[in-house]
């Protein structure tokens, strides 16, 4: 069981708490590379991990991340002008670099951003103790071969990345949303096989850079359909896909304690997204939510309680009667609280992963206290896939995953 201290640990994330500490240890998804198109383009406000900050690429296209407020009387520098190789204060015009160093005076905090895999990345840690470029094998491949989009989520980082780790739900939650969604779809041999073994075996193990989440069914007499979802640290999730799909990914960045930034992530690793995956995400099929224009946040919110359709639920057309993979995870995880109340849980044995992730980032929180280096940091411990494959019974687990 989860206590009410572990719960604090492990949810909040800013600077000085055992987990902020943990998360500015590893580079970070900030922003879509979009985000910031052009040299001079606007400056664009970032929340990280509870830091107002402002992102902005100069007029050498450089990138930078910076604090939020002006030194001089704490006004936005999201009103500032981004010109002539910095961002200057609207109030009296004082101009930063993309290092947070103030032109005429001082210096901000400042922290580095660069562009990997259609994505800005921050390190928000020590200088002395930055980690090699991260190597995720999503950010590797050609353009062509992905899709990443990004939407606010009103509830703290970890009851939403635990969705992602528990794939029992999909059964119920996403029951009726899957059949028709060209990122989704399941090929009929995956189908007979999930419905072939109804209670599958979960089989959590330790990777070096967080966890193999392992689900096992029974095929025949002698076989194992397994499929292997990853978590990585501190916020990273790999899906297996159904077939020829894309594979899937997540990040569940902390924007503050009660809300974070959910990066979305298709790719493949050796062919180009078709016509129709593509335009699948783009239209928020799959994995992807519709987006108010111009924002980050679902068309389907708390707000409008997520366009719920109660016809639709009773005819049985989906499961929770909310519309998309996306939106329902979203809709579910939200309703838990901005902060779920771990202590009053009844956890059962399909939530081993969701346990085991927890000791994982709890005792990495202990290893930086101490001043060690968390794991995860190395290319080797991010080059992990999820997948899933049958094999003969008495292979080893082992070997299934190698
Ligand atoms: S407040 Fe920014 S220059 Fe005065
Ligand atoms: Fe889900």
């Amino acid at each position: 069981m989860t206590t009410a201290e572990e719960n604090e640990a492990l949810t909040r994330t800013g600077a000085g708490t055992p987990m902020g500490e943990l998360f500015r240890r590893y580079w970070l998804p900030a922003l879509l590379a979009e985000e910031l198109p052009e040299p001079d383009c606007p400056p664009v406000r970032v929340k990280l991990l509870g830091e107002r900050l402002i992102a902005f690429r100069d007029t050498a296209g450089r990138l930078g991340l910076i604090d939020e407020f002006c030194a001089h009387r704490g006004v936005s520098l999201w009103f500032g002008r981004n010109e002539e190789g910095g961002l200057r204060c609207s109030y009296h015009g004082w101009k930063y670099d993309i290092t947070g160093q103030c032109v005429e005076i001082m210096k901000l905090k400042g922290y580095p951003l660069v562009e990997r895999g259609g994505v800005l990345w921050t390190y928000m840690g020590p200088a002395d103790r930055q980690p090699p470029a991260p190597a995720y094998e999503w950010i590797d491949v050609p353009p062509a071969q992905r899709y990443v989009s990004k939407r606010l989520q009103e509830s703290n980082y970890l009851q939403a990345m635990e969705g992602g780790l528990d794939s029992i739900h999909s059964t119920f939650l996403h029951r009726g949303s899957v059949e028709d969604d060209p990122l989704l779809k399941r090929d009929p041999e995956s189908a007979a096989m999930l419905k072939g073994d109804p209670s599958p075996a979960f089989l959590p193990l330790d990777s070096p850079g967080g966890l193999h989440i392992c689900t096992r069914r029974k095929v025949g007499d002698d076989r194992y359909f397994w499929r292997v979802t990853q978590f990585l640290m501190p916020c990273f999730n790999l899906f297996p896909p159904y077939g020829d799909n894309p594979s899937g990914g997540h990040a569940w960045v902390p924007r503050d304690d009660d809300n974070c930034w959910v990066f979305n992530i298709d790719y493949h690793p050796r062919r180009a997204l078709s016509a129709a995956e593509r335009e699948g995400a783009k239209t928020g099929r799959g994995v992807h939510v519709p987006l108010v224009d111009g924002s980050f946040l679902p068309v389907a919110n708390r707000r409008n309680d997520y366009m719920i359709d109660r016809t639709a639920q009773k005819a049985r057309r989906t499961f929770s009667g909310v519309l998309g993979v996306g939106v329902q995870d979203a809709a579910i995880q939200e309703s838990m609280g901005l902060i779920a109340d771990r202590p009053a849980e009844h956890l059962v044995a399909t939530d081993k992963g969701i346990v085991m992730t927890r000791r994982r980032l709890l005792d990495a929180a202990q290893s930086v206290a101490r001043g060690e280096a968390p794991p995860g940091l190395d290319a080797a411990a991010q080059r992990v896939r999820a997948m899933s494959r049958v094999t003969p019974r008495e292979m080893p687990v082992e070997d299934v995953l190698a």
